[in-house]
């Protein structure tokens, strides 16, 4: 599991360089988030200031992360690539695929034996291509990566919107889409837009019952859940310097609940605890070498206004615990008496019936010692449990340590559910209910990040508030979600009054982390003869085949599949929920292409015109009987098709079912690059009104195609039912490499061709 510690003093080596470099032609003081960006450049030396929100800039990331939900189709195209290994560090995580419902042995068991066939896939390509692997119980990929990868400085990429996490120990770390990983992997660039800066300033210092979680919690509220969009938030101030490494790593963390593109801290004595105390002293002693390189500028931090695009103040002496929810995590909420008042107004139910702490936000070992405190005092003071406790670590390391150290043993007296260290109902997977649709209207309250409906347990009317762990244990204990416990008091076993004591908590286990089986696996130094197990009649995974270049020709006759109507997102053209379980199979989750878009022509959704027969029928049916008689088929979109997720599956499931050309008004950037990565046409009317041209039966030939070239409309020529055509341009963005991508079936073609000669 090591991490390189080589290749981190590289870095720093290279950082010292390069900070001065792009201080000299920014022309002013950097920020943090700035000196990092610009030391990962993919060229090196940075050849011009590059403008905030705008510039799109191609950067060298240091290490990749991947769960195992996402890691299945990263994977299966790497293995496209023709490489022998990954260019950079990378590790696989089996997180997502496990249950939580009666614990965790028997839970484990059950996942390892529901998902053999993927996590065995996992396993076996990591080890071919020198991937680390974590096996299921391990952890959760923040949680772990905290713990043994991120580094001070450091640029990481995951395919997983937390991976921001490891911002808690200074790192830019982000979450993309799994074919950029792909392309990291394969030793090419990753290309970001050059994000604006929020500065977040923390004056004061937490405590009594107020925790990292609530500074997290507030942003939330300031900036609402788009707030820090196409932006890094950056954490600075002596209230900073006050928390704990894992208590900014949840702040961190929570920036993906406010659309960030990352956030970060800089480097400072708790990070330099946290390396020590999880077995990384020569990282600490190597950042310590480049202190000044690990924070921004003085003039920085002591001007903001000048430096960040927008400056947030807190003071932390006067923040307050809060309670965020239902539904979104940017609706706060103090907790007590205002949230009687809401609760009451809105028909929240007071109850609580769970109280939920874990998740990659919330699980380390400080999390679980101060939740835990307030547990002990229940049972030191007899107060009966009122609702039920789930528990998931952020790792094995957190749970052995908290085990051995009688922290969970604590939980366990109140008859709290361990469950495995995963994200169990964080994503759903928690097994609550056996008809979750029809489930009763109750509230929870959870340690994690995300509250949106159905997202723990499936059950529509579960009212679901995000706190810290240490509000979590004590409102679960109480039972009320108006539950204050500064103020309120609870009737005990005895029918005495009682209250809680502010909790207490070690930032670090004081007899240091132990743990016996990690859960690790280290690829084979030489993974040639290793063979990758995918069963030829599985249902999850298939090998892929490389795509086959779109023919000339074949653009012409070319017919409509589907003209969509109004909003697009890559959940109408690729829906997730029960298809999860398919997104390491092509074949079959191409069975859910564009099911969710609605038909321009009887507003219908999966019901198109097969022209061939004239028959209707859903979409992906009709776009295999295309491919089957030879046919290819195009696609017609309104404005930003494709926005929401950058899920690779929604441009390789209609390049499977033979769609050439994607034509909208316009595209999702990220989307529009995919289309491109897969060796399709994606392509904008030059006339937004000739999306009004396109009628049901239309046949399409692209006239021009053969000089298809950068900065060059392309014609086309829709002929209609009745004879008639309109002729129309579009535009592409397809650059000379790009139009080598389609010119030869795919980017993974390419990278495959050049590694072969
Ligand atoms: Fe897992 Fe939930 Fe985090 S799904 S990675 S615990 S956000």
């Amino acid at each position: 599991m090591a991490f390189d510690i080589d290749m981190i003093k590289g870095v720093y080596a290279n950082m010292a360089k390069r900070v001065d470099e792009a201080r000299n032609i920014v022309g002013k003081p950097l920020t943090l988030s700035e000196k990092i960006l610009y030391s990962h450049l993919w060229d090196g030396t940075p050849s011009k200031a590059f403008t905030r929100g705008k510039d799109y800039v191609d950067f060298a990331p240091d290490r990749i992360a991947c769960q195992d939900a996402t890691a299945q189709m990263a994977l299966l195209q790497f293995m496209q690539a023709g490489k022998p290994k990954v260019a950079v560090p990378t590790t696989v995580h089996c997180d997502h695929l496990i249950q939580a419902k009666s614990g965790a042995t028997a839970d484990l068991k059950s996942a390892n034996t529901t998902s053999a066939e993927v996590f065995d896939f996992l396993e076996s390509v990591s080890n071919k291509y020198g991937i680390g692997f974590w096996k299921p119980g391990a952890g959760i990929i923040h949680q772990v990566v905290l713990e043994n990868y991120a580094f001070p400085g450091g640029m990481m990429i995951g395919t997983d919107s937390h991976t921001v996490n490891a911002g808690g120990l200074g790192m830019v770390a982000i979450g993309v889409g799994g074919a950029d990983a792909v392309d990291v992997m394969a030793g090419m660039a990753w290309e970001l837009k050059f994000p604006k800066l929020i500065g977040v300033k923390l004056t004061g210092t937490i405590s009594g019952w107020t925790a990292p979680k609530d500074v997290i919690l507030k942003v939330a509220e300031i900036l609402t859940v788009k707030g820090g969009t196409g932006a890094i938030v950056e954490y600075f101030g002596s209230g900073a310097k006050s928390l704990s490494c894992t208590g900014k790593g949840t702040i961190c963390n929570m920036g993906a609940e406010i659309g960030a593109t990352t956030s970060t801290f800089g480097y400072d004595e708790s990070m330099e605890r946290y390396l020590r105390a999880t077995d990384r002293a020569d990282i600490a002693d190597a950042a310590n070498q480049v202190k000044e390189h690990l924070t921004a500028d003085p003039e920085v931090y002591a001007n903001p206004e000048q430096y960040f695009d927008e400056v947030i103040e807190i003071n932390l002496s006067e923040l307050t615990p809060l309670l965020n929810g239902p539904f979104t995590p940017d609706l706060s909420t103090k907790v007590g008496s205002d949230m009687t008042e809401k609760a009451t107004s809105h028909e929240w139910p007071l109850a609580v019936e769970w109280g939920l702490i874990g998740s990659c936000t919330n699980s380390s070992y400080e999390d679980l010692s101060r939740a835990s405190s307030i547990a002990q005092q229940a049972i030191d003071k007899g107060i009966k449990m009122k609702a039920e406790l789930g528990i998931n670590p952020g790792s094995e390391q957190v749970r052995y340590t908290a085990a051995r150290d009688g922290i969970l043993g604590i939980f366990e007296k109140l008859d709290a559910k361990i469950f495995t260290n995963a994200c169990g109902p964080c994503i759903g997977q928690w097994a609550r209910y056996s008809d979750p649709k029809n489930a009763p209207k109750n509230s929870i309250v959870h340690s994690f990040n995300r509250n949106f409906a159905k997202r723990a347990d499936g059950n529509p009317n579960t009212h679901a508030f995000v706190a810290s762990p240490e509000i979590t244990a004590a409102i679960a204990i109480s039972g009320r979600l108006d539950f204050n416990p500064m103020t309120d008091k609870l009737i005990n076993e005895k029918g005495e009054e009682v209250m809680f004591d502010e909790p207490t908590g070690w930032e670090l286990p004081p007899k240091g982390f132990e743990v016996e089986d990690a859960g690790y696996l280290a690829p084979d130094a030489d993974g040639s003869g290793v063979s990758v197990k995918v069963a030829t009649d599985s249902e999850r995974l298939q090998l892929l085949e490389p795509f086959t270049p779109i023919k000339d020709e074949s653009l012409t006759g070319a017919k409509l599949l589907i003209k969509a109507f109004g909003k697009c997102t890559t959940d109408h053209i690729s829906m997730a929920g029960p298809w999860l379980r398919f997104r390491g199979h092509l074949d079959n989750i191409s069975n859910n292409c564009l099911i969710g878009a609605v038909n321009a022509f009887g507003h219908k959704t999966n019901m198109v015109k097969n022209q061939l027969t004239g028959e209707f029928g859903g979409v992906p049916d009709t776009a295999r009987a295309y491919k089957a008689a030879g046919v290819r088929s195009i696609v017609v979109g309104d404005h930003n098709y494709g926005e929401g997720s950058s899920r690779e599956h929604a441009a390789m499931e209609p390049r499977h079912l033979g769609v050439a050309a994607v034509i909208v008004k316009s595209f999702a950037r990220i989307h529009e690059t995919n289309l491109k990565k897969q060796g399709m046409l994606g392509l904008t009317f030059a006339n937004e009104s000739d999306y009004d041209l396109i009628q049901e039966d239309d046949t399409f030939n692209f006239i021009d195609i053969a000089e298809f070239a950068p900065d060059k409309q392309l014609t086309v020529e829709v002929v209609h039912a009745d004879g008639s055509k309109d002729v129309i341009k579009v535009n592409h963005t397809y650059n000379a490499a790009q139009i080598g991508w389609y010119r030869e079936g795919s980017a993974l073609n390419v990278i495959k061709r050049e590694n072969a000669s």
